[in-house]
């Protein structure tokens, strides 16, 4: 069974306590759970993974870029949160395995919210985007993924 993974950087392990209003009360362990579920019903196995550090972040990519050259991986629903609008590194890194498909998913609209988060360093190197739908939208990330993306 194909691999995706479902990637979770900064302060997305405070999901469902973290401004509530902004993120909503669904906790990441539900995301994950819920995230698990559609993907087996699709016929993939879904890794989630979640970190605050970039490094991580970077190196479970490559790992990823590594499983799909090697055709166990299907692609990659990442929220990168606050990493989105600052790190060229997770640009670099997306844009250096070449070809794993990077679905950037963002719970918040974040063009409705703060300037500073209109930029994004993951948009010019993802397959496609996400945004403001809340936590289903990562449920409708990884189907537009294999929509888009089964073999
Ligand atoms: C976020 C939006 C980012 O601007 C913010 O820094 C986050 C969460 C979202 O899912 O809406 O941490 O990625």
């Amino acid at each position: 069974m194909k691999k995706i993974l479902v990637l979770n950087g900064p302060n997305l392990n405070l999901l469902g306590t973290r401004e509530p209003e902004q993120y909503g009360r669904t906790t990441l362990a539900d995301v994950e759970a819920m995230c698990r579920e559609a993907g087996e019903r699709l016929g993939y196995e879904v890794e989630c993974f979640q970190s605050n550090w970039e490094g991580a972040l970077l190196d479970k990519i490559q790992e990823y870029g590594r499983l799909y050259k090697e055709g166990k991986a299907l692609g990659c629903v990442f929220n990168a949160g606050a990493f989105t609008h600052t790190s060229v590194a997770l640009h670099d890194c997306i844009k250096g395995v070449d070809g794993l498909p990077v679905i950037e998913c963002h719970v918040s609209n974040v063009h409705a919210r703060e300037e500073f988060r209109h930029k994004s360093w993951i948009s010019p190197v993802a397959a496609g985007i996400v945004i403001g739908f809340g936590v289903q939208g990562y449920l409708v990330a990884l189907d537009a993924l294999v929509r888009t993306r089964a073999t």
